[in-house]
């Protein structure tokens, strides 16, 4: 897709983060746009998705994050680790170089761009299908929801490489599937297919390849069917119930309710 074509539907065609993202009323999309390169992400992608997280419409109720080709995405550019890196963008080992400050600043920026999938005003769903690999893994557990292929392949390659997953991905990986089993998928740097990711709480659904753009059509009328505000105050509360107690959480519970109550009958 041209920028042209791309902003006519609201949104914009990222050449260097090497994605597209477009915007149909309550629903916005972000599709990894570098098929030949198996989506491989550089720190371009990671301010492109900040910068769509930062000016986000505010009728979007839904983000769908999807890759083109074979693959959702095949991780980190791997020239990273050249001593040339990514044109405009350094690699490891500049990136090793830096003061703690700067480089706290830098990976600080490309967090952004997974962190603001969470936010209680949307939910985000992953639409993965082929290798979903370290920051393509990361990016997936960055959304709500992960409706998948039966071709997935999960990948926390990081330790394999050296790394450590950075990319705010351990902490939903341990809430989903248990620190047992997040051990297991990071330190072995093992593929999780489909009917694993499936009963170990990876993924909602599974779906042959050709059916997956419309099992997320289906979950995102599901999803737009109920109450807007119900909604994003039931998200916040279901956020929050895993740090609150149930005594906390019965209150929380209540002061969303009154809000509620008083937006619809006060
Ligand atoms: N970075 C850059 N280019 C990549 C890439 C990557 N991560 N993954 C694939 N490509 C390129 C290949 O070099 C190849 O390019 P050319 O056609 O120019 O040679 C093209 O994409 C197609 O790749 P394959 O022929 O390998 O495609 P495939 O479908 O047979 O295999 C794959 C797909 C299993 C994903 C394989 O490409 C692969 O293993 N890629 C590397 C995965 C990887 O190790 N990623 C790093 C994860 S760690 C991480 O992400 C760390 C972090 O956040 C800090």
């Amino acid at each position: 897709m041209t920028e042209a074509q791309a902003q006519q539907r609201g949104g914009f065609a990222e050449a260097d983060g090497g994605l597209r993202f477009e915007v149909d009323g309550e629903i916005a999309t972000i599709t990894l746009d570098r098929a030949e390169k198996r989506n491989a992400q550089t720190f371009a992608t990671w301010s492109a998705l900040a910068r769509i997280g930062e000016n986000l419409p505010e009728q979007v109720r839904v983000v769908v994050v999807k890759g083109e080709g074979p693959s959702f995405s095949a991780g980190i550019d791997l020239r990273m680790f050249t001593p040339e890196g990514v044109p405009g963008q350094g690699s490891f080992g500049s990136t090793a170089k830096l003061p703690n400050e700067r480089f706290e600043q830098r990976l600080g920026q490309a967090q952004q761009g997974f962190l603001w999938l969470r936010r209680p005003e949307i939910v985000s769903i992953a639409a993965v299908q082929g290798h979903a690999i370290g920051a393509g893994f990361q990016l997936a557990l960055a959304c709500d929801l992960r409706i998948v292929a039966d071709d997935v392949k999960f990948c926390m390659k990081e330790p394999a490489l050296g790394l450590v997953p950075d990319l705010t991905g351990t902490k939903p990986l341990v809430e989903l599937v248990g620190l047992a089993k997040a051990i297991d998928i990071c330190l072995t740097a093992r593929i999780v297919e489909a009917d694993e990711a499936l009963r170990i709480g990876l993924a909602e659904k599974v779906v042959a390849g050709g059916d997956l753009a419309k099992a997320v059509e289906d979950k995102i009328a599901e999803l737009l069917s109920v109450n807007r505000d119900a909604a994003v105050a039931t998200k916040r509360l279901l956020q929050g119930a895993r740090s609150r107690s149930l005594e906390e959480q019965s209150k929380a519970e209540g002061l969303e309710q009154a809000a509620r109550l008083r937006a619809l009958f006060g």
